[in-house]
């Protein structure tokens, strides 16, 4: 294992400030000591995403992420440890040594797990078919055909495009045949690369893929997740199967959150600010070949939530770039209609001649025209619009005309800026033959309508919300609640990671002290050795990364923006007495009601008699506890 040296991670992390890397992503608005925004990790309608200056660390009071610099990259990236470093160097131009940087990138991340032969396996299988592809016979009659499409040898490098040989146990005998990894049973099973042979007992599996030209699918980090696997050259005497087969559900392959090409694409959609949605992985790879290169494509659907959610960190522009036919301007409306209903996006579309999709366009027309097209050739989505509800029907008769006009007002509805109503209200007037008058009035009726609609579909909502059970909100506003005990806990451990003096204190007074909750102790064992080994360079934030747990993470994150102001002295004393006391005192209490209970279930009345008074007793302690 190549590690980044301790020092060098402190200074790279000392030298970062985590609200200009945070910028980078989201839009801060300063409040007093902190820096707030909309959670990016959740959906999130207040802003309880927030970002401390002074201790450097972020937190969101709604989800209870938190963490240091690394740890945001970690989430928002989905990088692993040492690559949130990198990262969090080259963001801030920290000069690192290269050969460092590339041993760090390019070791397995987790060699000897499940997952780690899963990745392993498809990098494997990855170069198999690329192989076969570039250098065969086998493969010669599909390169020829992808190099006729026009893709070059270098494209087809870049994409790690591959042929999968007729042979049904090609890759299996390869994978087989590793000298350094071995697979095992469970590997090929969970791969989703087999299917399993008619006779299990056998331990021998058949290729899922076979005769097909191989796109492999990357996770945002580029490692090889799976394939989907285009037809070729179909023989005539089999079943017809669908043009393009993918690798089935498996933990690492989930189809609802892939973005093709979104590995490659993100840091010029972030650039652009700006992400190209075509819908099919060849309309990808020829739009990068001419030169665009923010294009991604989902997995022949829709886009789901959980793509949005990826694309949201990069970009809030998505121009579809789409096929004119029927099922091209139906896929354009559905996820236009979502992205517009549903999401901040701004949404532009680019709709291709019917029956071209982009990458025909590209071989008819050329590079040069094809980018001419994707900036000149968009529209809004109202549009858009204005053309697909034109479709099938027959403007010349009056009917028509009037549905059609009554589905460009609602639509109109939606859109906000005042201009843009106007200049297709002018073109509907002009078009028809109606006064602009007219139609705005008949438009000012349309809108009262749909705000009607929308108030009453809000009020059905309130009413149905006032009948749940009401869920406990953790939000800025509403913090968790703690009981006496946990807050003097939390605020000592506060103490402790900030003055040395608690310390001090602390010894003095309890030398013996121990914390009540399970967690509270283990983080302030772990923060006592990570002071030991670390004496003369106390950064307090840095125990975030020494911690290992996610779950003391959270935790100490959230300690750490506990604003107690100075150290008073009487303070630490105080809470060692309600941690000490507070704490076995009500235990007690709770231990002779259930003992109350027993002697009343078992009918004995002296004792009931001699427990109850202990317990009031108990009570009077405790209560003089808390306000002494
Ligand atoms: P297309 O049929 O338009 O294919 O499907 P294409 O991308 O233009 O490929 P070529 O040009 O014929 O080689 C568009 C996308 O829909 C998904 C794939 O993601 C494909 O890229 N699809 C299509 C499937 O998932 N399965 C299918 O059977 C067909
Ligand atoms: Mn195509």
């Amino acid at each position: 294992m190549v590690r980044i040296p301790e020092a060098t991670v402190d200074d790279i992390r000392q030298n970062t400030d985590i609200v200009d890397v945070v910028s980078q992503y989201l839009q801060l608005r300063k409040s007093g000591q902190n820096h707030f925004a909309h959670c990016p990790f959740h959906e999130d309608n207040t802003p309880s995403f927030s970002v401390n200056d002074q201790k450097q660390i972020f937190y969101c009071f709604s989800c209870g992420r938190g963490g240091n610099v690394f740890n945001f990259l970690r989430e928002i990236e989905g990088l692993t440890y040492p690559e949130a470093i990198i990262k969090t160097a080259e963001l801030t131009n920290y000069p690192l040594d290269q050969s460092m940087v590339a041993q760090v990138m390019n070791q397995p991340h987790y060699e000897d797990s499940t997952t780690g032969k899963l990745y392993a396996m498809n990098t494997l299988a990855k170069s198999f078919y690329h192989h076969i592809l570039m250098n065969t016979p086998l493969g010669k009659p599909a390169l020829d055909y992808l190099l006729n499409r026009g893709l070059t040898k270098e494209t087809l490098e870049e994409f790690e495009l591959g042929f999968s040989p007729p042979q049904r146990n090609a890759l299996f005998l390869y994978l087989k045949s590793q000298k350094d990894t071995d697979f095992e049973m469970e590997h090929y099973q969970n791969s989703g690369l087999f299917s399993q042979n008619d006779q299990p007992e056998t331990q021998e599996f058949l290729d899922r893929f076979s005769n097909r030209i191989m796109f492999p699918i990357h996770n945002e980090r580029g490692n090889a997740i799976g394939f989907s696997g285009r037809i070729f050259e179909e023989k005539k005497d089999s079943f017809p199967t669908a043009k393009y087969l993918n690798t089935p559900e498996t933990s690492l392959f989930n189809k609802s959150s892939i973005i093709y090409n979104f590995d490659k694409a993100k840091s010029a959609i972030r650039r652009e600010n700006e992400a190209m949605l075509f819908e099919g992985y060849m309309d990808v790879i020829s739009a990068w070949q001419a030169g665009v290169k923010n294009g991604i494509a989902s997995m022949g659907t829709s886009l789901t939530e959980d793509q949005i959610k990826r694309l949201d960190r990069f970009t809030d522009q998505v121009v579809l770039a789409f096929d004119g036919d029927d099922a091209g301007s139906e896929a354009i409306q559905r996820s236009a209609h979502y992205l517009t209903e549903n999401t901040h996006f701004n949404v532009e579309v680019v709709t291709f001649p019917s029956g071209l999709d982009p990458d025909d366009y590209i071989q008819k027309h050329g590079a040069n025209e094809f980018k001419e097209f994707l900036t000149h050739g968009r529209d809004t989505y109202m549009g858009f619009l204005m053309q697909y509800y034109r479709r099938d029907r027959n403007l010349a008769n009056e009917t028509e005309q009037i549905e059609y006009i009554d589905n460009i007002l609602q639509e109109l509805t939606k859109v906000d800026s005042l201009v843009e109503r106007e200049i297709y209200l002018s073109q509907l007037a002009d078009e028809f033959h109606v006064s602009l008058d007219t139609l705005k009035t008949q438009f000012e009726t349309v809108m009262s309508e749909s705000q009607a609609r929308q108030l009453d579909e809000l009020k059905q909502q309130q009413r149905s919300m006032r009948n749940e059970v009401p869920t406990v909100q953790v939000s800025h506003e509403n913090k968790q609640k703690f009981t006496l005990v946990e807050q003097a806990e939390r605020m000592l451990l506060n103490r402790l990671f900030y003055y040395e003096e608690a310390w001090l204190l602390l010894n003095k007074i309890d030398p013996a002290f121990e914390f009540v909750s399970e967690d509270y102790q283990l983080i302030y064992i772990l923060f006592e050795s990570y002071r030991e080994t670390d004496f003369e360079n106390t950064d307090t934030e840095g125990f975030l990364d020494y911690l290992q747990e996610d779950h003391l993470k959270k935790k100490v994150a959230e300690i750490f923006l506990i604003d107690l102001g100075d150290l008073v002295e009487t303070e630490i004393k105080d809470y060692i007495h309600v941690i000490n006391n507070v704490s076995p005192v009500k235990e007690a209490i709770s231990q002779k009601t259930e003992a109350l209970k027993e002697a009343q279930r078992a009918g004995n009345t002296s004792e009931q008699a001699a427990l109850a008074i202990e317990i009031i007793n108990l009570n009077k302690k405790l209560k003089n506890e808390i306000t002494e």
